[in-house]
């Protein structure tokens, strides 16, 4: 059974006003199983998006699917 690695998306206010509920629902449209997360205390490079322990600033499905790539590489 493949490693299920945990992907959050931070729907915190700051997160929340740059586009965290839409790029959490486009991972999902996209069958990428993703979760809302908290406050990463990044908020000044929001949306953030975290895989694992690895943080993702101005987070975008483009980037997610590339550093989902190369963990799976
Ligand atoms: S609100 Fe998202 S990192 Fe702070």
């Amino acid at each position: 059974m493949p490693h299920q690695v945990l992907i959050e998306v931070c729907q915190g206010p700051e997160c929340d006003k740059c586009g965290g509920p839409k790029l959490l629902a486009e991972l999902t449209m996209l069958g990428i199983a993703a979760q809302a997360g908290h406050c990463q205390g990044l908020c000044h490079e929001a949306p953030m998006a975290r895989i694992g322990k690895r943080a993702i600033a101005d987070a975008t499905v483009d980037k997610i699917a590339i550093r989902l790539e190369q963990q799976s590489a």
